[in-house]
């Protein structure tokens, strides 16, 4: 263990209205193969990782799921802890933000801040983003927030304010002094210039709802969902605990050295919560790191979006380590980088079958024919060539490049240099056709195959303990294979070529990465297929167990709106043989509305975006119905409406409310609900 030293990652907290996909798997996955690595150097590490539970966001995805905020958060974050499970991630702490000790700590940090002077009461009216949590000081109602792109809403109230403005020299001080702190370069050059450009005080409380942690001396608000997420990284390690082993914690892994996050969230990170801390007289964190997105179809992968692909389904199929090295080597680090299954397929075919693979088993196998299994004795001299030297000296290269590349989080690079190395060693088999030389059989030829098959099992040796941290599970196969033990403690920074053991017994040897079935890639789209046909229905279920007897919905998508009538059957079925009573149905607020706007939803062929008078106010909708219906022909026209169901996004744009419409035919074509007498907007359907 290296002495006194210490080693603190965190990946963001991560939010659970939406399911873990790839998009999260991916940060996480950094952080766990950076731990590892430094577990491997002997350093004394802290990774921690966690859920972000409270807020208006999470309490309106309770509602709509028809559970409890507490009921909801617990299911959904139990999925990211079972995910990181699956994936071999090995954290050391998982905060989550209803954990008492958290909302104890989140506390003290107001109360410190607050009476360091730099809270005060003050009315906040101005537009705020559910989907990022984030207050935006630009524009007016419905104007766009400039992370997502939603409408905003207008918020006006009586809160707490942080005295951010108070900040800006400071930060800019620390920025001009840490240059080390933003990584990368243009994102930090991002947050200079959003700081310079001027900070306003932060609202830092909320009281219109209530599922969060309530302001000290003031239950009725609660704390800014970005404070109490924001605090996890010190509470998580004892911040604001009265017990001294909590306290010695703190003291030992604050301040954190990578807080590990997405560029969307840079602002929060890298302008609110150094504020934060030197309000509330506390160390800052070393370094931020911000990576890009993992596209599919071209956008960020995201739940609201609806482009998201599963982990699970690359790890059923292609196995864990498929998926981790796939994430790491594709993606330049810092950039946005595009998922598909044709390339996670050609990888594993070409790096991992064909590249680690074959290098392993054809080495090994050798070794166990010609060898009795044992690591053979290079000849010191006659039988040695050039080539062997090349060897020696590439690996030298690899391991001083790929743990630099490593240590900057190039971990593309990093991959890339290593598995130089493996087709560097591949080659050098096959020019030297050790088969061919143990044809021979005479002793000269002996020393020759000994000394090929120890140049390439010296070789495996030396990549499969660097790349450790990226594939565990394989590696750790292959090391066992080498007849090793423990790849877990070995130094990859003390690596040296010649440490293989001759005489070392082989464990027993089998394909660590089998080639993949042919139909790899169609089995994994068609496992995300039924993923997002049976969410589909369940939607359905979850948003719209009332509207029996209503006809289809002409505010969801239209495979959603053709499975709505069913998964609704089903629901009444189930309670009064098929039949509901007249209160169930009066649950149902159907209303007449008179559209106001419509146009067609970017990127999306069957979605209009709607703005719906409903008497009482101006309603958006998305509908699915921009195969039936030109926007323009909408304009004036009177529809049903479902007026009191919950709100969800569609592509990222909420919808509040459904348009009733009749579906039929294969396609599921809509006609939307009328009347032929004139009605007045906002009348009630009974
Ligand atoms: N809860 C906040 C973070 C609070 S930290 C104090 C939040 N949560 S989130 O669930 O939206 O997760 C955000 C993080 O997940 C991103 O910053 C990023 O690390 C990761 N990703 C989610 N989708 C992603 C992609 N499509 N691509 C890459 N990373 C992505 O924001």
């Amino acid at each position: 263990m290296s002495q006194g030293q210490k080693f603190y990652i965190t990946t963001p907290i991560y939010y659970v209205n939406a399911r873990p996909h790839i998009g999260h798997a991916y940060t996480t996955l950094a952080c766990d193969a950076i731990a590892r690595q430094k577990r491997m150097m002997g350093v004394d590490t802290y990774f921690l990782t966690g859920t972000d539970e409270h807020g208006q966001k999470i309490e309106r995805s309770a509602n709509a799921a028809g559970k409890s905020p507490k009921e909801f958060t617990d299911e959904v974050s139990n999925e990211f802890r079972a995910l990181w499970d699956k994936m071999g991630i090995k954290y050391d702490g998982f905060i989550r933000t209803t954990d008492e000790h958290h909302q104890r700590g989140v506390q003290e940090m107001f109360r410190k801040i607050r009476d360091n002077g730099f809270i005060y009461k003050a009315k906040y009216t101005g537009q705020y983003c559910v989907s990022d949590e984030l207050y935006v000081n630009e524009g007016g109602p419905g104007s766009p927030c400039p992370i997502c792109g939603n409408p905003t809403e207008t918020v006006s109230e009586e809160n707490y304010f942080f005295k951010l403005s108070a900040f800006q020299d400071k930060l800019l001080k620390l920025f001009e002094e840490q240059p080390e702190l933003i990584r990368p370069e243009t994102r930090r050059n991002e947050v200079i210039s959003f700081v310079r450009s001027g900070l306003r005080d932060l609202s830092i409380s909320r009281a219109s709802f209530k599922w969060g942690i309530p302001v000290p001396d003031d239950p009725s608000h609660v704390i800014y969902v970005w404070m109490d997420a924001l605090s996890n990284y010190c509470t998580a390690v004892g911040y604001g605990s009265p017990s001294k082993r909590d306290q010695q914690m703190f003291a030992k892994y604050w301040p954190a050295d990578v807080h590990m996050i997405g560029k969307e969230i840079v602002r929060f990170h890298c302008v609110y919560w150094p504020a934060f801390l030197m309000a509330a007289e506390l160390e800052l964190p070393k370094s931020i790191v911000a990576h890009g997105w993992l596209l599919f179809e071209e956008s960020k992968m995201s739940k609201t979006r609806g482009n998201i692909v599963r982990a699970e389904t690359i790890i059923d199929v292609l196995g864990n380590d498929a998926l981790r090295y796939f994430l790491l080597r594709e993606v330049v680090f810092g950039q946005d980088g595009t998922f598909s299954f044709d390339s996670l397929a050609q990888r594993y075919d070409s790096d991992l079958a064909n590249g680690l693979g074959n290098l392993t088993s054809r080495t090994l196998t050798m070794i166990q024919r010609y060898f009795h299994g044992k690591i053979p004795y290079p000849s010191p001299t006659a039988a040695r060539t050039a080539a062997e030297d090349g060897i020696a000296q590439l690996s030298a290269v690899v391991i001083r490049n790929y743990n630099q590349l490593f240590g900057d989080y190039q971990f593309s690079r990093a991959l890339e240099t290593a598995w130089s190395l493996v087709a560097a060693v591949n080659k050098y088999i096959v020019d030297q056709e050790p088969w061919a030389v143990a044809e021979k059989g005479d002793e000269g030829s002996l020393a020759r195959l000994a000394t090929i098959l120890y140049t390439s099992a010296e070789a495996l040796r030396i990549v499969t303990a660097l790349v450790h941290p990226v594939i565990p599970e394989s590696s750790a196969k292959i090391w066992e294979q080498l007849g090793l033990k423990k790849i877990e403690q070995v130094n990859p920074q003390t690596l040296k070529w010649g440490e293989l053991k001759l005489g070392t017994k082989l464990g027993k040897v089998e394909a660590v990465f089998p080639r993949a079935e042919k139909n790899a890639v169609e089995r994994m789209q068609q496992m995300e297929q039924d993923r997002i046909n049976q969410a589909g229905a369940a939607t359905a279920t979850a948003t719209a167990p009332e509207p029996a007897g209503v006809g289809a919905v002409a505010g969801q998508p239209a495979t959603q709106a053709a499975a709505a009538p069913n998964a609704t059957a089903a629901a009444a079925q189930s309670a009064t043989n098929g039949l509901i009573s007249i209160d169930d149905f009066s649950k149902v607020e159907l209303r007449v509305g008179q559209v106001k706007t419509a146009e067609k939803v970017k990127g999306a062929d069957k979605l209009l975006r709607l703005e719906v008078d409903i008497g009482t106010e101006v309603r958006q909708i998305v509908a699915g119905i921009a195969l039936a219906y030109a926007p323009e022909s909408l304009v004036g026209r009177k529809v049903v409406i479902v007026a009191n169901l919950a709100p969800r996004k569609l592509r990222g744009i909420e919808s509040n409310g459904m348009i009733v419409a009749a579906s039929f035919g294969e396609q599921g074509t809509p006609v939307l609900a009328g009347f032929l007498e004139d009605v007045p907007v906002g009348a009630r359907l009974k």
